[in-house]
């Protein structure tokens, strides 16, 4: 099925417009909000901090705990609160996603807690929650090897495209949502996941897009960043 032009009018390799900022939090020791289109993520950072109960400790390294929330406003239809499978598998994908760049050798008995709550969501929100969150994570001062930036591309109907919103992720002839992190400065891949199908070929040109729009959100990461220790 031929998909010609995009529901909301952009170019295939478009992403929505994006935003964010870092330091929304106080009481956390890291804060960060990312926003792509009408997908708000917020993200907080608690440690490294002594880890309870104890049996829970690794002697050797720290532990890194993710755990992804959408409030029940952030959809239309009110979503149940409380932890879902869906919401245990995005924690858990996000903990990896974010596990590679942080040196938890550093931190031996202790753990890092990243909390991540969707207040918005319309399609993309772990890609979102994983920029929000290594933003969080570099303004809690946790010492990172590289920044980590997440997009989903996918195909809708027969076109390659960037950023599905949950209008072209629910397109009748079918969508394939393939939702990637990776390290902008090493051009590590740390997250990839698949809804749907694609041929080898699509998913090279899926991969090359989503890799560009990493750089891309990497600098908005950094602007944000330099933007809270700005000397005032
Ligand atoms: O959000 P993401 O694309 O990472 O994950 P998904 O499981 O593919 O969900 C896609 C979208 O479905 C979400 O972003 C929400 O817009 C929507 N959704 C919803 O409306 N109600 C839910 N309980 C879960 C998801």
């Amino acid at each position: 099925m031929s998909y010609n032009k995009r529901l909301d009018g952009r170019k295939f390799d478009e992403v929505r417009k994006m935003h964010a900022k870092v330091g929304i939090i106080k009481r956390a020791d890291g804060s960060a909000m990312f926003q792509i289109g009408d997908t708000i993520a917020l993200a907080a950072v608690y440690g490294p901090r002594e880890l309870h109960p104890k049996f829970l400790q690794n002697p050797e390294r720290g532990v890194l705990r993710c755990n992804y929330d959408m409030a029940s406003f952030s959809v239309t239809e009110r979503k149940k609160p409380g932890p879902t499978r869906r919401s245990t598998e995005i924690s858990l994908v996000t903990e990896k996603a974010l596990a590679s760049v942080i040196d938890l050798d550093l931190f031996p008995n202790t753990v890092i807690d990243v909390f991540i709550v969707i207040t918005q969501a319309n399609a993309g929100t772990r890609c979102a929650g994983i920029s929000a969150a290594a933003m969080a994570l570099a303004h809690a001062g946790i010492p990172m090897k590289d920044m980590v930036a997440a997009i989903s591309v996918g195909k809708v109907g027969d076109k390659i495209v960037i950023d599905l919103d949950k209008e072209e992720e629910d397109f009748e002839e079918g969508a394939t949502d393939i939702p990637v992190a990776m390290t902008p400065n090493s051009g590590k891949i740390t997250l990839l996941q698949m809804d749907g199908e694609i041929t080898k070929k699509e998913l090279k040109k899926a991969l090359e897009m989503a890799k560009k729009v990493c750089s891309q959100i990497y600098e908005i990461q950094k602007n944000a960043l330099k933007e809270k220790f700005k000397v005032q």
